[in-house]
């Protein structure tokens, strides 16, 4: 996963956190968006990187993808 990661992409614009940093904080133990925000602030302002998060969660193995529909 993180070999695909674009080191200079901002996934939460408000902290200016990369994609990589979201990642690291993700590796070192944060389970959920929540303790992403804890841990570096990314998604505890405006939000809109929320969903990024959760993807990361997903695709590092810490969150189970739920089918919909
Ligand atoms: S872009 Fe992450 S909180 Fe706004």
């Amino acid at each position: 996963m993180l070999g695909m990661l674009n080191d200079m992409a901002i996934a939460c614009s408000c902290y200016g956190l990369r994609d990589s940093e979201i990642a690291e904080v993700i590796r070192d133990g944060a389970g959920s968006v929540d303790e992403v925000t804890e841990a570096c602030g990314a998604g505890g302002s405006c939000g809109s990187c929320r969903p990024t998060i959760e993807a990361f969660l997903t695709v590092q193995g810490v969150r189970i993808p739920v089918a919909v529909g």
